[in-house]
């Protein structure tokens, strides 16, 4: 046997024994998967949405950002029944979850989140490498799904472009450490990551909560003046990621208020996010059972509706 087979012979073994998912896919990661497929949940429409279709949506900015890593994109339709979830679960290589505006704890948003989120660990407890992406909303509906109760608290970051403190995790962090050197730096000095939330998972909570602190990895940091709040995490044994603020609105949207950025190093910090995930979600296997069930389940067979420059969306995709 060659080294090299010998030492992915014995992580594999270690994974089985004692590890988890991470370790697992780091031996299995020859066999790379270049078409991946990623699921992105809709949610209830806005309310007075005057371009509304049907009763969900999905931002297209978020379909964008997954097609610049190099994905492409099935919607997630809210309001269906687990047995269509799972069907989907194991047809697509990732999930992300979108910003948006719906309660997190009651919404078919949130139902269709915590189905997808418990059969996520399932299948990388059992070796199967399945990551989830939430931004800002998907942020705070990942750590409700884990401390199986709402911790969030109200700050002052409706729209706000900060920097990030970064801890020192950061740096051997899996999502930062693919970042160039030079743009972590510029994340650290200048005001170039969005925030569009009211609500925030403060240190505090998080800190205090044993199944938050024993799941996820602080990545940084901020402030809203008063509150420490967390802006970026990792979950420790699971490939599963949260930003509060907004990676997909640099290059893909274009209300012109205070917090928005689209400066070269925003939009860079866009790419290397998307990239990052994408390259993640290539360690699923996970396949459509057809190129037929494919082609009808991709997010092509609909048009994004253009709702205008001063729109907190320019283009949403809407469902039944
Ligand atoms: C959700 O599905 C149920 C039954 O499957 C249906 O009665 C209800 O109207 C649906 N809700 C929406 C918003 O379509
Ligand atoms: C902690 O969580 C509770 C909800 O359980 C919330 O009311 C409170 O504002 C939070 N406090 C901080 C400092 O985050
Ligand atoms: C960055 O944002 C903070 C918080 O809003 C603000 O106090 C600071 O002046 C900003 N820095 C620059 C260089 O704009």
């Amino acid at each position: 046997m060659s080294r090299r087979s010998e030492a992915v012979l014995a992580v594999l073994t270690a994974c089985f024994f004692w590890s988890g998912p991470i370790l697992c896919a780091a031996a299995r990661s020859q066999q790379l998967n270049d078409r991946p497929i990623i699921g992105v949940l809709a949610q209830e429409n806005l309310p007075g949405d005057q371009f509304a279709a049907g009763f969900s949506y999905i931002a297209a900015s978020y379909v964008k950002f997954l097609e610049s890593g190099g994905a492409r994109v099935v919607p997630i339709r809210i309001n269906r029944t687990e047995e269509e979830y799972t069907k989907l679960f194991y047809s697509i290589n990732g999930l992300l979850l979108p910003g948006g505006d719906v309660d997190i704890q009651t919404s078919q948003f949130s139902r269709a989140a915590r189905i997808f989120y418990n059969l996520a660990l399932k299948a990388n407890d059992a070796g199967d490498y399945f990551p989830i992406w939430g931004t800002c909303q998907g942020f705070q509906q990942l750590s409700v799904l884990t401390a199986r109760k709402n911790l969030l608290t109200l700050t002052k970051t409706k729209s706000v472009a900060l920097r990030l403190t970064l801890t020192p995790a950061a740096q051997s962090s899996r999502l930062f450490r693919s970042f160039p050197k030079d743009l972590l730096q510029t994340l650290t000095d200048e005001n170039i990551t969005s925030n569009f939330h009211r609500w925030s998972l403060s240190m505090q909570n998080y800190s205090r909560n044993a199944k938050l602190k024993r799941f996820y990895k602080v990545l940084s940091t901020n402030s809203d003046g008063e509150k420490e709040f967390i802006s970026t995490m990792e979950a420790y044994r699971y490939p599963f990621y949260a930003v509060q603020w907004h990676p997909e609105k640099s290059p893909f949207e274009w209300i012109d208020k205070p917090g928005m950025v689209h400066s070269i190093s925003a939009v860079r910090t866009s790419f290397y996010s998307a990239s990052f995930f994408i390259s993640e979600a290539m360690k699923s296997q996970h396949r459509f059972s057809s190129p037929a069930e494919e082609d009808k389940a991709l997010i092509y067979n609909h048009q994004p509706v253009y709702r205008g420059m001063t729109a907190v969306f320019v283009q949403n995709y809407y469902f039944d």
